[in-house]
């Protein structure tokens, strides 16, 4: 048996991705541009396995075997490193059955974006496995479209591509996470349940009917793609902060927009007032924070480091944690904030509206375990626990 472990970070979008041209190949309509998060507070950590006395492919995730047959996409990633195993003439090992375990760090909630970092990881450990040298991106865009950019860390953009078979539908890194090492990540954790459109059927939806997509990708996203890339090269947070809630705004805009919209919509009244605290922060202090939502009602809010004491000072005053919260703010530990402007900010305050908050910075790419003892799989191919 042959085993890697690797693990993969989740990525936001700072300029969203929202609508396929080719759904079989996952072709976005318009270029992205994301944030890679550091791994120490959210990744995903994969083994894959291989051998030629497996019977079957199999997949176990977050400690329960689920039928592949279920996981459609699972099985074009699967397909896809097999083709390229033949290609470079790994014939045998493509021939040989798989077995897949992996793990999150963190809840399978809505808007954290955990099938991005699982399919990146499944990916990325598969091509290290048969040591591939194609675009590991481009395997991954096939297994979820917004996975082909936490291939990388840092800044990272997914070039929508012109080819009709989509290899040059790839990501890149625009900067790495030591550019901009001051850079902060506040993810508010609005709700745990699973949304009830899926990214996939509202995507079909917005491109059949938003004539705002159209306008989007044709016009705006190419524009806001060179002021991001700009504001990120010479570290211009307002500009950096500006666009990224636009885009956000934008993106929701085209789920009302769609006929018929989307709807409960993903952002919630909590994810409103998150928008007006940042609203009524930023006119009092310039512009320090920028949110970003994406299909659920969870805030990612980007900050630099000096603004973290007051930023969690004041979701804790309008979002105060239930009682039973004794762990409200996770990840990375920061001073405590000596003056707030609370008292200057008029919004109402909503007990338990946040239930928790993961405190973290930007952070690498996948990353190989070297150690053993980090598989998830026994030495015959099986969970160990
Ligand atoms: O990769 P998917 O199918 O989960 O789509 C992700 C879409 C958004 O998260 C809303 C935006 C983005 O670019 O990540």
């Amino acid at each position: 048996m042959e085993a890697i472990t690797c693990t993969a970070p989740v990525n936001l979008a700072v300029i969203k991705y929202w609508g396929k041209r080719d759904e079989d190949l996952i072709l976005p309509v318009n270029s992205s541009l994301s944030v890679t998060l550091s791994q120490e507070q959210l990744c995903v950590t994969t083994t894959v396995a291989t051998s030629p006395n497996f019977t079957s492919d199999r997949v176990w995730l977050n400690g329960s075997e689920n039928l592949i047959k279920d996981f459609p996409r699972i099985q074009k990633v699967l397909q896809l490193v097999r083709e390229e195993c033949r290609k470079s003439g790994k014939k045998d090992l493509a021939k040989n059955n798989i077995h897949i375990c992996s793990v999150n760090n963190f809840p399978t909630a809505a808007g954290l974006a955990s099938s991005a970092a699982g399919h990146a990881c499944l990916a990325f450990s598969l091509a290290k496995l048969f040591h591939l040298d194609c675009d590991i991106s481009v395997i991954a865009r096939q297994g979820s479209g917004s996975a082909c950019r936490s291939i990388y860390g840092g800044f990272v953009m997914w070039e929508k591509g012109e080819m009709a078979d989509g290899n040059d539908s790839l990501a890149i890194q625009i900067s790495p996470e030591s550019h901009w090492a001051e850079m902060r990540v506040l993810v508010l954790v609005v709700s745990d349940e699973k949304k009830e459109t899926s990214s996939t059927s509202g995507m079909r939806r917005s491109v059949q009917t938003s004539k705002l997509l159209k306008l989007r990708s044709e016009y705006i996203v190419p524009q806001r793609i060179t002021g991001m890339k700009d504001a990120i090269l010479r570290k211009d947070f307002e500009e950096f902060a500006n666009l990224t809630m636009k885009d956000s705004n934008q993106f929701h805009a085209i789920c009302l927009d769609t006929f018929p919209p989307i709807l409960p919509p993903y952002m919630n009244h909590i994810s409103h007032n998150i928008v007006r605290l940042v609203t009524e922060y930023n006119k009092l202090r310039g512009t320090r924070v920028a949110y970003s939502f994406d299909a659920g009602p969870n805030a990612v809010l980007f900050l630099l480091e000096n603004d973290v004491p007051e930023c969690l000072e004041l979701i804790t005053t309008f979002f105060p944690p239930n009682d039973d919260e004794t762990n409200f703010v996770r990840g990375l530990v920061t001073s405590s904030c000596k003056k707030a402007v609370n008292c200057q900010i008029n919004i109402p305050i909503c007990p338990g509206g946040v239930k928790y908050i993961i405190h973290t910075k930007i952070g690498d790419g996948p990353r190989i375990l070297e150690d053993p003892a980090s598989s998830l799989l026994t030495c015959e191919g099986f969970p160990r626990v």
